[in-house]
Order: C-alpha cells, then sequence, then structure tokens
C-alpha cells in the first residue's frame, strides 16, 4: 500500500463535482466523499465516480449498534468503495461487526479506518460534554489501540500525531490525515496544519487535501504539486 493524495471534494452537488473532476484528464485522483455529498445525491454519485476511474474513500463516519453498522457496511462494500470510516467510540464490537459486513464473498474488502475524537472536541469539551476525564492524547491513543485490536486497518488522525500513532500500533497501520497545507498556503479555519513534505516525513500514509486543491485557480496543477511534494 502506497502513499496517495486524497482530495477532500466537499461539494453540495454532482454537478460542482462533474465540473470539478472533469479538470483531471491525466491521473485520476483519489477523492473523498463525504456526508454532504453522498446525503445530497445517494448511492450513485459513487458509482459514477467510481466509473470514472477514481478510488474513493467513503466518509460516513457510522456509528450505531453492531448489527445496524454490520449490516450498513455490506451495503457501502457493495458499492465498491477502496476506504470507508466510523468512530472508535463505538466500541471493538462494533467496529469488529463493521468488518465482517465489510468483507466481500470473495474475501476482499475497503480498507477501515477509524476517527478517534473529532479535532472539534478539545479536552474542555470531552471533559464537560462527554464526562472523559483523561487527557485527550491519551483518549486518542487508547482508540486507536482498540481499532487496532478490532481488526481495523488504521486511523484519521491530525499529521502531527501521525508519528505517535505508528508508534503505539505499529508502522503498518494507516493513518490518513487532514489538516495540509502548501507552506505558502492560506490556512483557513484548520489550526494545526502541516506541508504534505512536513506529513511524508513523519510518516503519514494518506493525506486529505480539500481546499488548497479544491479552491485553487488551477486544481490540477495544486493537486500535482501535493502528490510530488508527498508521494514521488
Ligand atoms: O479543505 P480542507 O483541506 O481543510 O479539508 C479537509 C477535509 O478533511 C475536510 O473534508 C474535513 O471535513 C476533513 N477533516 C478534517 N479534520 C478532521 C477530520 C476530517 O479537516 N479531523
Amino acid at each position: 500500500m502506497g502513499r496517495d493524495v486524497i482530495i477532500a471534494c466537499d461539494f453540495s452537488s454532482a454537478e460542482q463535482t462533474f465540473a470539478f473532476l472533469d479538470k483531471f484528464t491525466g491521473r485520476k485522483p483519489f477523492v473523498k466523499i463525504g456526508m454532504e455529498l453522498f446525503y445530497a445525491e445517494g448511492p450513485s454519485i459513487v458509482r459514477e465516480i467510481k466509473k470514472r476511474g477514481h478510488k474513493i474513500f467513503l466518509d460516513l463516519k457510522l456509528h450505531d449498534i453492531p448489527n445496524t453498522v454490520k449490516k450498513s457496511m455490506a451495503v457501502l462494500s457493495g458499492l465498491d468503495v477502496d476506504m470507508t470510516n466510523l468512530h472508535a467510540a463505538g466500541t471493538k464490537r462494533m467496529m469488529e461487526g463493521a468488518l465482517e459486513g465489510l468483507t466481500r464473498p470473495d474475501g476482499t474488502r475497503p480498507l477501515l479506518i477509524a476517527v478517534t475524537q473529532l479535532t472539534s472536541t478539545d479536552q474542555e469539551t470531552m471533559e464537560n460534554d462527554l464526562l472523559i476525564k483523561e487527557p485527550i492524547d491519551k483518549v486518542v491513543m487508547h482508540y486507536a489501540k482498540n481499532a487496532k485490536d478490532a481488526g481495523l486497518d488504521g486511523v484519521v488522525c491530525s499529521p502531527l500525531e501521525a508519528g505517535k500513532v505508528h508508534e503505539t500500533c505499529g508502522a503498518g497501520f494507516v493513518t490518513v490525515t487532514p489538516g495540509v497545507r502548501f507552506a505558502d498556503g492560506d490556512i483557513g479555519d484548520q489550526k494545526r496544519v502541516m506541508t504534505p513534505a512536513e506529513a511524508k516525513k513523519i510518516g503519514s500514509d494518506y493525506i486529505v487535501v480539500g481546499r488548497p486543491i479544491t479552491a485553487a485557480p488551477d486544481p490540477v496543477a495544486e493537486y500535482e504539486r501535493c502528490v510530488a511534494e508527498f508521494v514521488d
């Protein structure tokens, strides 16, 4: 499994998404489809993008009782995505059920990645809203270990946490990291960022890049720049 750049296609319609993807006449990027686009367009958007030759990370962050997640994952697996995810907070049993559901009759399955704590949750909200009193770093690593024990392939984390996740869960445990910005770029609402080159150095396996590519005047050039820094 190689390093790769995943473009976050945070668009609200198929029309906008295809207008964006039409620009990529050479290399077909790995793309992330999130809740906004999936809920707007339904499963057909996944089939359509797949048909165009893209790998797909379906970012729907499932969290429910184990049986419901297992059956839902079986449906997502049938969509032939390459990577999908869930919340580690759903417990090891839920993650094991998800893996079972995701595994196709021929034994293949998409990569399954866990979200530990969302970056919108900080120590204070975790303590006050969730009544979790441990330090957030410890909680994140504990959830990563749970995901590993349940047989998952990796976690979504900040590029700053990728090294620690590999130390804790092994070099083969995949890290998918958003919060990537070019050294000369605008960081927008992301707080803790790294450049593609820094993310490579620290050992991220996949970087998820949205606006630095999607909002650029020449998205293909920015994508190629990202690949040159992170992959090549
Ligand atoms: O535009 P930008 O590069 O900030 O997009 C990053 C993508 O990664 C978005 O789809 C965002 O929802 C997602 N993400 C994130 N931070 C997380 C988890 C996901 O930015 N902790």
